[in-house]
């Protein structure tokens, strides 16, 4: 490929743009076939990438080939490979082959559909891909979705119409000084973008109750409904309740119809977050993981998570949009519009005017794999997270801390000869070091009941039994190297 010079005026030409293109098409098909062959979780020091960089922008322009060779020396040794099948981490989640080329495609479009008329097909394919994922996952029609970039944001928007529903004069008043203080409930084992929603909505940290959870991390309703009766009694004004579908530790599943039952008796919001463990419901038998969820007035489930979906796509669904627009919605004079009022204008179901066109990618991915496809991949990495729960099971030095309802394993090594907990936390972070250094695998740890677990995390699209097999052999394998004499 020639290596031309930056035109002195207006955009790359398409011949440039054609060349480059397929390079890094060729690169990526390259990449996607074999991620393996770089560590997966970066040997980068901290602040080497960095330092690699000029500290000042260049003044001329830089061929894109040798922007591509900088990419590939300075940045591809910095990176965590997420898209490798052996990430296994956090939730292991995977970009596709057709959401990437959908997400090349939004970008070249750059659609923005604040307004339907700025983007009639983004705002109308919002709709249907939206409607599609809710028929998968069992909701009613009843709950109308839309698209924000991450769970954290999707759970803001939820509390924020639960706040309105309960203190609708607070978009103009503001939080009121000396008012009855509010609460809402989740449990101990709910993520933090909960935490950090009530932080921002000005409920104070101190307004989020974690109701404790039973032997298998799931939120025990009776507690829950003694809280709120408790709290009702000394003044509260108990405004919402967040079940889980998929903790982020132990993808443990709340019991979102007993959760439900409580919320109607008292009237309170009800927001389930699924972002990860929705998807599962999509796989027959799995159904109950969401049993409940059609009498939540919002729920959140994160394609971008496990279903193969590139980095971000959050979908919101909510039984009661017209509160959430309540809450959000602002039309400035240079924003209104001739549409017909039964249009739907995007920028009014939620705190950002501009969007990109993420519907694409989703809209790609269920097309293109099928909701049999996908059925069938999710339905892979249960098994294969069975699989390696079973290995733990009949391995003495090794035990599981929790039941494996969908692809995430939670499990400790018990090596002979340590006793004592605090020891064996040792012994299992030293494990998780040595078996993250090895660059082959990539695991992450929680901790649960105060005891450091480490955690193994199936759902990357390319991830083939052959590689969970060699990170089992990897754990044990350290594990000998480490084992005290
Ligand atoms: C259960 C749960 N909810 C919410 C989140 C936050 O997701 P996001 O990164 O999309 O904000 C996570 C992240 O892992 C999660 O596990």
């Amino acid at each position: 490929m020639i290596a031309r010079e930056p035109p002195a005026r207006g955009d790359m030409s398409p011949q440039e743009f054609c060349d480059a293109g397929h390079r890094l098409v060729d690169w990526i098909a390259d990449y996607l076939s074999s991620a393996e062959r770089y560590p997966v979780l970066s040997r980068s020091a901290p602040g080497a990438v960095a330092a690699a960089l000029p500290a000042a922008p260049p003044a001329g322009g830089t061929p894109f080939d040798e922007i591509f060779g900088d990419f590939e020396r300075t940045i591809v040794p910095g990176l965590t490979h997420w898209n490798s099948p052996t990430f296994f981490a956090y939730f292991s989640i995977s970009a596709s082959g057709p959401g990437i080329l959908a997400d090349f495609l939004s970008s070249a479009l750059n659609q923005q559909a604040m307004l339907w008329r700025t983007s009639p097909a983004a705002t109308e394919l919002e709709r249907v891909a939206l409607d599609w994922l809710r028929q998968l996952l069992g909701l009613p029609a009843s709950f109308e979705g839309v698209i924000y970039d991450t769970a954290s944001v999707s759970t803001l928007h939820a509390l924020a119409a639960a706040r309105e529903a309960a203190l609708p004069r607070v978009r103009t008043d503001g939080l009121l000084q000396g008012g009855r203080p509010a609460r809402v409930y989740a449990s101990a084992h709910a993520h933090s973008s909960v935490d950090k929603a009530v932080i921002l909505l000005g409920l104070g940290h101190r307004s989020l109750v974690k109701v404790p959870c039973d032997t298998e991390f799931r939120l025990r309703p009776r507690e829950l409904a003694a809280s709120i009766e408790q709290d009702l009694a000394a003044g509260h004004l108990p405004l919402a309740v967040v079940a889980t579908a998929g903790t982020t530790s132990t993808t443990s599943v709340d019991p979102i119809a007993d959760i439900a039952a409580v919320c109607e008796r008292h009237g309170l919001w009800l927001h389930v977050d699924a972002a990860y463990g929705g998807a599962a419901a999509l796989v027959p038998g799995h159904e109950w993981v969401l049993e409940g969820a059609e009498r939540a007035d919002s729920l959140v489930v994160n394609p971008h998570k496990w279903l193969f979906t590139p980095f971000d796509l959050s979908a919101f669904y909510c039984r009661r949009m017209d509160v959430v627009r309540a809450a959000f919605s602002l039309v400035p004079d240079y924003l209104k519009t001739s549409e017909p009022a039964s249009v739907r204008n995007l920028m009014d179901t939620g705190i950002q005017l501009g969007r990109r066109f993420r519907a694409l990618k989703l809209w790609a991915i269920l097309r293109y794999f099928g909701s049999e496809g996908i059925r069938a991949r999710l339905a892979e990495h249960m098994r294969l997270a069975r699989l390696f729960a079973a290995w733990v099971d009949e391995a003495d030095e090794f035990e599981r801390l929790a039941p494996v309802p969908m692809s995430v394993v939670c499990f400790r090594w018990k090596p002979a000869g340590v006793s004592g907990e605090a020891e064996r936390d040792r012994s299992n972070a030293a494990l998780l070091e040595r078996v993250n250094a090895t660059g082959e695998v990539f695991l992450s740890h929680t901790v649960l009941d105060g005891r450091f677990v480490l955690r193994l995390a199936i759902g990357h699209i390319r991830t083939a039994e052959h590689h969970v097999a060699r990170a089992w052999d990897i754990v044990r394998a350290e594990a000998a190297d480490l084992r005290p004499a």
